[in-house]
C-alpha cells in the first residue's frame, strides 16, 4: 500500500498571528492567544474544525514595515508575539492535538534592519556586501536597470554612504538577498534548520520564484498594465532556472528530518509555473491561486480545476486556496446577500477536490472583509495606492470569537477595527447552530477525514456542461463519493453525461436541512445553493 504524505491529504489552516487572538491585551494577536484556541482547530472531536496543520504567517522579530514579511532575525520570535519558550509550547500543545506547524519563511529579502543588511551596507569591503544585490549607477548616474517594485516605484534604492544602489523587489525596507552568494545561501539554509530542530513540520515559502534574478540584470520587456510594476513582463526579475537547485537542496534538508514539507508561494503563478516548480525533485507543493480570480460561476471553477488537473507535472499534487492575507476574503468576493450560502458551497468544493486545501482564519464562520477607513489603513501598498487600491487590511481584521466587546479577540484596542457585523458573525454564535457556516465546515472536514476517496481518490468531472452546478466523482479503492454543488439561488437538475457506476447512493452531507433525494435516475436534483455529498454503498 502506498502511504500518502500528511500534507497531501491534510487540511491546512493559515493563521495571521496579529489578528487571531490577543492574550496580553495589547490589541495585537500573539502566540499565547493561538495556544488558547488550539481546541477550536482540533480537539480530536467533531466539535472542533479538525485541521491537520497551521501555517503561521511570520512571527519573527521585525520592524513591521510589511507586518512581519520584513524579517530582522530568522531565528527568534518578535516580543509582540511572545518568546521562543511560548513558541516551543505552541509546538508541543499543537502536536499533542495532532496539529502540525508550518513556519512562513521570507527569504527572498530581509528587513533593512537585519544585521546582515546593516553589515552589508556598512562598506563596500564588508564580507557581507555581496549578500545583497548592490550595483553602481548606470553611466550618467541613472538606475542600474528599469526594474520596478511590486509595492510601487522603482526597485533600486540609493545608498549615500557607499555610493551604490541596492535592489528591493518590495519596499525599500525589504532589500533582496543575493542567492548567488554561497555564504548567504548557507546562512538561509541554517535558518531552515533552526526551525526544523525546534520541531516544526514544514514551511510556507514566501515569493519562492523570486530568489534569483537574471545574472546580467537585463530589462524586462514592456507590457500593458496599470501600475508601473504591471507594465513589465517579469522575465528577468524572477523565475530563473537556478531556482530548481535550491528546491532540491531544500528537499534534501527536509528529508533529513522525516515527513516535513514545503509549500511555495509563486508570484504571478500560472498553471505552467506551478507545474514547473512543484512535483518530485522540486517543491513538494505550490499554491494554485486560480480560485482567487474566478467569478462565482460553476463553469469558471470547473474549468479552473480542469486546467489544474491537466497541467500538473507527473507526481505533482494540486493545492487550492480561496482566501489568504493578500486577497479579499472569498465571502466578500462572492458574497452579496447569499454570502453564507455561497460560503458553504465554496467550502464543499475546496474540501472535496483532489488536492491539499488551505483555509484562511475566519473563513470557517463565513467572515467577510472588514471596512477600513482611509485614516485606518496600515498596509503600505494601501497607503500608496489609495483610493485606487485600499491595501490588504480588510482581509486581515481580527478574528471574531464572540459578541462581547473586543469580539473575544482582545481586552484592548484592536490593531485593526473589528468587523462591523462581529456581534452576529462570530464563533460563539455559530458553535451551537447546526445550520451555521462553522457547523458545515466541521461536518465537512470530519467527513473528509473519514473518507479515503475525498482525501486522496481520483477526480472525475461527471457533467461538463451545466451552467449552474458542478458534479464530480472521487474514487479510491473501495470507496466512491459523488459531490454535487449548486452555485445558483435556484433549484437545478443536472443530467449526468456518463452513467454512474451501479450502486445505491447514500447521502453523507447536505447543506439542505430538509432531507430529499439528490439523485434520481441519472439526474442530480439540487435545491438553491445546495451542496450535497453522496457515497456509493
Ligand atoms: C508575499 C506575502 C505578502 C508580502 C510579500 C512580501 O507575497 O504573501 O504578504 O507582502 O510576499 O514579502
Amino acid at each position: 500500500m502506498t502511504t500518502i504524505p500528511w500534507w497531501q491529504d491534510g487540511v491546512i489552516y493559515q493563521i495571521y498571528p496579529r489578528s487571531f487572538a490577543d492574550a496580553d491585551g495589547d490589541g495585537v494577536g500573539d502566540l499565547r492567544g493561538i495556544i488558547a484556541h488550539l481546541d477550536h482547530l482540533n480537539d480530536g472531536t467533531p466539535n472542533s474544525m479538525g485541521v491537520d496543520a497551521i501555517w503561521l504567517s511570520p512571527v519573527y522579530p521585525s520592524p513591521g514595515y510589511d507586518f512581519g514579511y520584513d524579517v530582522a532575525d530568522y531565528c527568534n520570535i518578535d516580543p509582540l508575539f511572545g518568546t521562543l519558550t511560548d513558541f516551543d509550547r505552541l509546538v508541543a500543545q499543537a502536536h499533542r492535538r495532532g496539529i502540525r506547524i508550518l513556519m512562513d519563511m521570507v527569504v527572498n529579502h530581509t528587513s533593512h534592519e537585519h544585521p546582515w543588511f546593516i553589515e552589508s551596507r556598512a562598506s563596500r569591503e564588508n564580507p557581507k556586501r555581496d549578500w545583497y544585490i548592490w550595483r553602481d549607477p548606470a553611466s550618467g548616474g541613472g538606475l542600474p536597470n528599469k526594474w520596478q517594485s511590486v509595492f510601487g516605484g522603482r526597485a533600486w534604492e540609493w545608498d549615500e554612504g557607499t555610493g551604490q544602489h541596492y535592489y528591493h523587489m518590495f519596499l525599500k525596507e525589504q532589500p533582496d538577498l543575493n542567492w548567488r552568494n554561497p555564504d548567504a545561501r548557507r546562512a538561509v539554509m541554517q535558518a531552515f534548520r533552526f526551525w526544523l530542530e525546534r520541531g516544526v513540520d514544514g514551511f510556507r515559502l514566501d515569493v519562492v520564484n523570486a530568489y534569483f534574478k537574471d545574472a546580467g540584470l537585463r530589462d524586462n520587456p514592456p507590457k500593458l498594465g496599470l501600475r508601473s510594476y504591471d507594465r513589465q513582463a517579469h522575465v528577468y526579475d524572477m523565475d530563473q532556472p537556478e531556482l530548481i537547485a535550491v528546491y532540491r537542496e531544500l528537499n534534501a534538508l527536509l528529508a533529513e528530518y522525516g515527513d516535513r514539507m514545503a509549500v511555495g508561494e509563486i508570484m504571478e503563478a500560472t498553471h505552467e509555473m506551478v507545474a514547473r516548480f512543484s512535483g518530485p525533485g522540486r517543491l513538494p507543493l505550490a499554491f494554485n491561486f486560480d480560485f482567487t480570480r474566478q467569478p462565482w460561476r460553476a463553469p469558471a471553477f470547473r474549468r479552473a480545476v480542469a486546467r489544474c488537473e491537466a497541467s500538473l507535472a507527473e507526481g505533482g499534487w494540486p493545492c487550492y486556496v480561496l482566501s489568504n492575507h493578500d486577497v479579499p476574503r472569498h465571502a466578500s468576493r462572492y458574497g452579496g446577500r447569499f454570502a453564507p450560502q455561497r460560503a458553504k458551497v465554496a467550502a464543499a468544493m475546496l474540501l472535496t477536490l483532489r488536492g491539499t486545501p488551505f483555509l484562511y482564519y475566519g473563513e470557517e464562520i463565513g467572515m467577510r472583509n472588514g471596512r477600513i477607513r482611509h485614516h485606518e489603513i496600515q498596509d503600505p501598498p494601501g497607503k500608496r495606492y489609495w483610493p485606487l487600491y485600499g491595501g490588504r487590511d480588510p482581509e486581515r481584521t481580527p478574528m471574531p470569537w464572540s459578541a462581547e466587546p473586543g469580539a473575544g479577540f482582545t481586552r484592548g484596542r484592536p490593531w485593526l477595527p473589528l468587523n462591523e457585523d462581529y456581534r452576529e458573525v462570530n464563533v460563539a454564535a455559530q458553535r451551537d447552530d447546526p445550520h451555521s457556516v462553522f457547523s458545515f465546515y466541521r461536518q465537512l472536514i470530519w467527513l473528509r477525514r473519514s473518507s479515503a476517496a475525498l482525501r486522496h481518490g481520483s477526480y472525475r468531472a461527471l457533467a461538463q456542461a451545466p451552467r449552474r452546478a458542478q458534479v464530480y466523482l472521487r474514487e479510491a479503492p473501495g470507496q466512491m463519493m459523488l459531490v454535487t454543488l449548486n452555485f445558483s439561488p435556484r433549484a437545478v437538475e443536472v443530467r449526468l453525461e456518463e452513467a454512474l457506476p451501479r450502486a445505491a447512493w447514500r447521502l453523507r452531507l447536505s447543506t439542505n436541512a430538509a432531507a430529499h433525494e439528490c439523485l434520481h435516475d441519472g439526474v442530480v436534483l439540487l435545491g438553491p445553493h445546495e451542496a450535497c455529498i453522496l457515497e456509493a454503498t
